[in-house]
C-alpha cells in the first residue's frame, strides 16, 4: 500500500495532508524517515510514527476503554464530553463508534470500532453476547431480590415480557454482579429497580469473555485484537 493511502486509511487526514506529513519529514516507517509519500509498503506487522508518536498498522480498529462516569457515548453529546474525547485523533478521524452505549454515570467496559459488521454482531439481540456488571444498591441485596432478577422482571416499557438476568450472584451486602444477555435502554438500572432495589452505581466489568484490564486506568485505552472477544 502506498504511503500516503496507509496514513490515510489510519486517520491521519486527506492524501494530500498525509503527503504534506510524508514530504515535510514527519513520518518513519519500521525507524526510518521516509519521505516519499507513494512509497509501497507491506501492511502486515507494520510499524510506523508520526511527529515521533508510534503507531502500529491496523486495517480495523477494535480498542476498548475504561470508560470513567461523566462522559456520554454520543457523538452529539448533550451534557458532559463525548468518549471520543479520551481517544487519540487518528482514532477519531476513522470514525470509530461505541459497541453498544453505556450511561453517562455508568464506567467500565466499552469497546470501539470502526468495523460496522462487528458492532452488529456484537449488539443484536439474536447473538446475545453477555455483559457483566457489578452494581452497587441504595439498600442491602435481598434474597426476593436476587430471585426475582434470575426469574424475570418487568420493565415499563414492555408490560407483559419478563426480562431476566443471565446470571446474578450477591458480592457484598450493598453489591452484586448482574450478567445480561441484551442491551435495552438502562437495562440494569431498570431490572434492579423492579426488583424493588436502586441502582447507585454501576460498572461494566466483561463483555463476552472479554474483561475490564485491572491495569487500565479510568480514561485509558488499549488495541484489541476481535478475537480477544
Ligand atoms: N444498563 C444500564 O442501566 N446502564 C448502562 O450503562 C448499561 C446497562
Amino acid at each position: 500500500m502506498q504511503l500516503e493511502r496507509m496514513l490515510q486509511s489510519q486517520g491521519f487526514g486527506t492524501r494530500r495532508e498525509c503527503r504534506a506529513l510524508v514530504r515535510l519529514e514527519r513520518v518513519t516507517v519500521r525507524g526510518e524517515t521516509v519521505d516519499d509519500p507513494f512509497a509501497d509498503l507491506d501492511t502486515a506487522d507494520l510499524d510506523f510514527a508520526v511527529d515521533g508518536q508510534p503507531w502500529r498498522y491496523h486495517e480495523k480498529a477494535y480498542v476498548l476503554l475504561h470508560k470513567p462516569a461523566g462522559y456520554e457515548c454520543s457523538q452529539k453529546p448533550k451534557h458532559h464530553p463525548a468518549v471520543f474525547a479520551l481517544l487519540p485523533s487518528p482514532l477519531v478521524v476513522r470514525a470509530v463508534q461505541c459497541v453498544g452505549r453505556l450511561d453517562e454515570d455508568t464506567t467500565g467496559l466499552l469497546l470501539l470500532t470502526d468495523d460496522g459488521q462487528f458492532i452488529h454482531k456484537l449488539t443484536s439481540p439474536r447473538h446475545g453476547v453477555l455483559k457483566r456488571y457489578i452494581a452497587t444498591t441504595k439498600h442491602p441485596v435481598d434474597d426476593a431480590q436476587l430471585a426475582a432478577l434470575r426469574g424475570g422482571v418487568e420493565l415499563n416499557d414492555a408490560p407483559g415480557v419478563s426480562v431476566a438476568a443471565h446470571a446474578v450472584e450477591r458480592l457484598d451486602a450493598n453489591q452484586l454482579s448482574i450478567t445480561i444477555g441484551e442491551g435495552r435502554y438502562h437495562q440494569v438500572k431498570r431490572m434492579v429497580a423492579a426488583a424493588g432495589n436502586r441502582c447507585e452505581a454501576l460498572h461494566r466489568v466483561a463483555v463476552g469473555r472479554l474483561e475490564l484490564p485491572a491495569d487500565l486506568a479510568p480514561g485509558e485505552w488499549r488495541w484489541i485484537h476481535p478475537d480477544e472477544i
